[in-house]
């Protein structure tokens, strides 16, 4: 083996080599879902978390409104949330999922109540719950307008004073070894020293998060690239659901303003959507108004901007008090100043923006998938509890529950009958050069997003859905004749993995005759009846 691929990373108690590196359990992505797996594993054996970029940096930490639970385990209380996600859901939801996840959410938000995380309280000290589009009740647990960002900085310092636990910055899987129906580890590159290891592990982890990069316009992080999907994928793990890209309805409208979410608190606090002329449209399109599930007002979004020819529509709040404003959404407040947008007294200029991925890698709740070995938790898996369109501030919630679900599975499995560390063999280079063509990169990326938010966006149509199949199985050849000629980078490990994504979407839309939750398709507008999941295993490409 290549001297430099044993380069070493010696960090807090383990020291791991470049070349080869052998854990109990491989954590892949440091959003919610992987970091709360790893704490509750590291006292099972070691863990090593492999994140792409900083550890900060994860979709988690971006989830502004916050986490959906009932923590006093009023029952009616929780029947309205299961009815509501399963309303959202659009006759998609696996009941029982909902039911597991639900009832479980209180016991695991509450480890994070006993964290430290700094949820929202009122005067009188208890917690402030926030209302979201698609519930019925106030009960989103909120750390201001910034959640995700509170409950990621307290789970790291966490999980860094576990001393059987190490995450390493900068590593970006490549692909899964599977042999067998097995998964025996991954290859993960470098990004840093652009050398190729091999990790083999006891249970490989995906906690990836979603692939809102696959559109041209999404409120995700430069990071939600859908890695853990298409390495599935590509490994033969069934995919289910991936028809179903959930569109935020309104991220901030500024040609500078990258990603920027208005969160739907915003309505759940009774900000109103406008037009150019200043009317209140959503009274045309559904009777719950602004608060209408998130597909439901996307679409009307979308057909207001179509009608009018609009760039962009409003979101209005500013005839609440400033002060009131100001101290529920200090970020928002401060973020829109930024571009001369004061929200305490005009509206905010908002569009909509691709979000949730709500279809991914099927996985049950304890997060196991087809392939042995490994797991899928969080957002990069779908278990059927977000169905057809998932229910605001569900997601945080699903990703503790998932890695509670998944370390008792994978411990009680470390007790009884632990799997075995399997030696493959190492990264081969082949052939490959170093490009001297970054463009055909730069181009193909560009070309994957805006084909996916034109043709399948917030509404598609057989046609524009062939078409964009006849593109991307183009970009797709062309990607994978890049792949083995030259060195391979971070920016052509995501490109090939939005590109299988974007296959994904387009497939399972392809399956699906008819209009359900987020997937609206012109050609059979209403639903067909009773639903199923839709699920694909592609052909392994490499
Ligand atoms: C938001 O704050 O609007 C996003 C919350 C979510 O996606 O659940």
């Amino acid at each position: 083996m290549d001297k430099r691929n044993h380069q070493s990373i010696n960090k807090g108690a383990l020291t791991v080599h470049e070349g080869i590196i052998k854990t109990d359990f491989l954590i892949i992505g440091s959003g919610l879902s992987g970091l709360s797996l790893g704490w509750k594993l590291s006292k099972a054996g070691r863990v090593l978390i492999l994140t792409k970029k900083s550890k900060e940096n994860s979709n988690s930490a971006n989830a502004q409104g916050g986490i959906a639970v009932v923590l006093s385990g009023d029952e009616k209380k929780i029947e309205k949330h299961i009815s509501d996600t399963i309303k959202a859901g659009d006759g998609l939801c696996d009941e029982n999922i909902v039911r597991m996840i639900v009832n479980h959410g209180g016991k695991c938000v509450k480890e994070l109540i006993d964290m430290g995380v700094p949820f929202t309280r009122t005067e009188d000290g208890t917690f402030d719950y926030g209302k979201e589009g698609g519930h019925s009740q106030r009960i989103v647990i909120h750390a201001g307008d910034i959640t995700g960002n509170e409950v990621q900085k307290t789970m790291i310092d966490f999980v860094e004073e576990c001393p059987n636990l190490q995450i390493v910055e900068h590593m970006i899987a490549v692909n899964l070894v599977v042999k067998d129906k097995q998964c025996l580890g991954i290859y993960a590159l470098n990004t840093e020293t652009g050398n190729i290891a091999s990790i083999q592990s006891r249970y490989t982890i995906l906690a990836t998060g979603g692939a809102g990069k696959v559109y041209v316009y999404t409120s995700n992080p430069d990071i939600a690239t859908g890695d853990g999907i298409a390495m599935a994928a590509r490994a033969g793990a069934t995919i289910t659901n991936m028809e179903f890209f959930q569109f935020h309805p309104t991220c901030l409208y500024h040609p500078y303003a990258k990603s920027f979410l208005i969160s739907e608190a915003l309505r759940g606090e009774g900000a109103i959507l406008l037009n150019e002329q200043g009317e209140r449209f959503m009274e045309q399109y559904d009777d719950r108004m602004e608060l209408a599930p998130r597909d439901v007002v996307s679409r009307s979004i979308d057909k207001e901007m179509k009608i009018h020819g609009l760039d962009c529509v409003y979101l209005d709040i500013s005839f609440k008090p400033k002060k009131f404003i100001k101290k529920r959404f200090p970020n928002i407040h401060a973020r829109c100043l930024e571009y001369n947008i004061d929200m305490t007294r005009e509206p905010i200029p908002v569009v909509p923006a691709a979000h949730y991925t709500c279809g991914g890698i099927l996985a049950n709740l304890d997060g196991t998938t087809t392939i042995k070995g490994l797991h899928a938790i969080g957002e990069t898996s779908c278990t059927g509890f977000h169905g057809a369109n998932r229910l605001a501030s569900n997601s945080l919630l699903e990703c503790v529950v998932m890695a509670d679900f998944t370390s008792k599975y994978i411990k009680k499995e470390m007790d009884s009958n632990p799997r075995a560390l399997t030696d493959f063999k190492p990264w081969d280079v082949g052939k490959a050069l170093p490009s001297k063509e970054g463009v055909v990169v730069k181009h193909d990326w560009d070309e994957i997003r805006s084909v996916m938010w034109n043709y399948v966006g917030i509404v598609r149509s057989i046609r524009s859905l062939q078409r964009a199949k006849a593109r991307i199985d183009l970009i797709s050849r062309e990607i994978r004749e890049y792949y083995w000629d030259y060195l391979i980078t971070a920016d052509l490990v995501e490109l090939r993995n939005i590109a299988v994504v974007a296959d994904l979407i387009i497939q399972s839309a392809m399956q699906r005759k008819e209009s359900r939750g987020t997937h609206f398709i012109v050609d059979y507008p209403e639903k067909a009846g009773k639903a199923s999941m839709t699920k694909l295993v592609i052909q392994a490409q490499t």
